[in-house]
């Protein structure tokens, strides 16, 4: 396991380009599993959660081929169904990505059978998948749990269309919505999804879905209307840029009072995190024209100037599903209003236990205090750096952030958990001016108690 030395104190400053997104990438790389036909997806990031995916695929029957990509950073990624007889995705690979459900929709839908080890919780809480399941079953689907794994069958003559209801106690599900949506191009009859997810993720995954030969009506809305179609065929797509990187990146250049340019910056796909660093105070502004843009930007794409010259102002925050404040921003803009000459009040209503990463801000001096998913921030004018623990993948780089505007020494550990979802986040910091050392958690022990 490795760990992050951050001396802090060192603005960000320069030009960072967005790398395709990882939360995207997973769904539209299990639609490879929908077709007979090639897949060509670009621009998808270098990630373990994408490797875990590819493996996963591979164990799925699916071939898959990558080539280096255009954009820095980013490839290309090929896939073909060789083998259909497979259909059990394995605990030991859900365990470490629990995205790997969205591989049920595709091959109960394709394959007939679908047998996914239950993905358990995780850090930021309990993680059900009942509203996928529900969503299956209306469909026609028979479901059931056998050894830990949900087995799903599709009734006699495949799955046929229904209307499904997916609002569950904290909203949508977007990875729900990306598995009946495309369960729902391969059966008969029409489908409509009502409280489908909006987040601009599934719009992408719907797109391919498109270019694929699927009919669906209500991208971004949140009711989704799927005819089914006998079957679809070859596609290519780039995959969207990262929302969750481009945000984190521009929260890392606002608390070290830095000055950065973010290329393949999403414009649509994130409109709460601008309104929000703009009312922190924070100046954010907005360029389509990019001459140095080797994206071949398009109209979702632009490039966005981040600075902050003066002090962070307080905001009262609220995570929402699309368009309001992401829940995967959530830790980041925490750590950036410890700083704020004020109080803020943050309150989660995604996932209301994700607040792991308060516990360790407190270390670096911060003051928050908790009341279930509502946590008051009064701002310090200082973090000290200490050492800390990463829980999961965006309180890991919320204390990333912090341990770059910390006086001093911050040591995060287990950073196998921001290698899940940010592409070599230590060497692409410090090439824009911090100064960063990944070293192995067995060498810090070293350093810490000399023998
Ligand atoms: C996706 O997870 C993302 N993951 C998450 O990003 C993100 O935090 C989340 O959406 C919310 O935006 C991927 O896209 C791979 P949900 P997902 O189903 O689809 C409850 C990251 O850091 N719920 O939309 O699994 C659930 O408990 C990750 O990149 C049910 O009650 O999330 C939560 O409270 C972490 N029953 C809410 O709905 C269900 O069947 C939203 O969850 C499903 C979900």
């Amino acid at each position: 396991m490795d760990a992050f030395v951050i001396e802090g104190g060192k603005p960000i400053s320069g030009r960072f380009e967005v790398h395709g997104s990882k939360n995207a990438a997973l769904p539209m790389l299990a639609a490879a599993l929908l077709t007979d036909e090639s897949l060509e997806l670009s621009d998808v990031p270098r990630l373990e959660d994408i490797a875990n995916m590819l493996r996963l695929l591979g164990e799925l029957g699916v071939e898959v081929n990558e080539q280096p990509g255009k954009s820095r950073g980013g490839r290309t990624v090929q896939t073909q169904v060789t083998d259909t007889s497979l259909s059990h995705a394995r605990y030991d690979i859900v365990r470490t990505m629990r995205a790997g459900v969205c591989v049920l929709g595709p091959m109960l839908a394709r394959r007939g059978e679908a047998r996914i080890s239950m993905p358990g919780g995780c850090a930021i809480g309990p993680r059900p998948i009942d509203l996928h399941l529900k969503g299956l079953a209306a469909l026609g689907a028979s479901i059931s749990l056998a050894n830990g794994d949900v087995v799903a069958k599709a009734p006699e003559g495949g799955l046929r269309g229904a209307t499904v209801f997916l609002g569950g106690p904290f909203g949508s599900t977007v990875l729900g919505t990306a598995n009946i949506m495309s369960a729902a191009t391969l059966a008969r009859g029409r489908t409509v999804i009502e409280s489908a997810a909006c987040e601009p993720e599934v719009v992408d995954l719907g797109r391919l879905l498109q270019t694929m030969g699927a009919k669906i009506s209500g991208l971004g809305t949140p009711r989704i209307v799927v005819d089914g179609v006998e079957q679809l065929g070859g596609a290519r797509r780039r995959v969207m840029p990262d929302r969750i990187e481009a945000g984190t990146y521009a929260m890392a250049a606002a608390i070290t009072k830095g000055e950065l340019t973010i290329a393949n910056w999403p414009v649509d796909a994130l409109i709460g995190p601008f309104e929000m660093l703009r009312d922190a105070g924070v100046e954010i502004e907005l360029s389509e024209h990019d001459p140095l843009d080797t994206t071949g930007g398009d109209s979702i794409r632009s490039t966005a100037f981040v600075r902050r010259t003066g002090s962070l102002r307080p905001v009262e925050l609220t995570t929402q599903p699309f368009p309001g404040f992401p829940t995967d921003l959530q830790a980041q803009a925490l750590a950036l209003l410890t700083l704020a000459s004020g109080n803020s009040i943050i309150t989660e209503k995604i996932f209301p236990e994700r607040f792991l990463h308060v516990a360790e801000l407190l270390r670096m001096g911060a003051h928050v205090i908790r009341h279930g998913p509502t946590a008051v921030v009064s701002g310090v004018p200082k973090l000290v750096g200490a050492p800390v623990m990463a829980s999961d993948l965006r309180a890991s780089a919320g204390l990333v952030l912090a341990g770059l505007a910390a006086r001093g020494r911050t040591v995060v550990r287990r950073v196998y958990h921001l290698d899940r979802g940010y592409q070599r986040m230590d060497e692409y910091l410090t090439g824009l001016g911090a100064d960063i050392q990944r070293i192995s958690e067995k060498t810090l022990e070293e350093v810490a108690v000399p023998a």
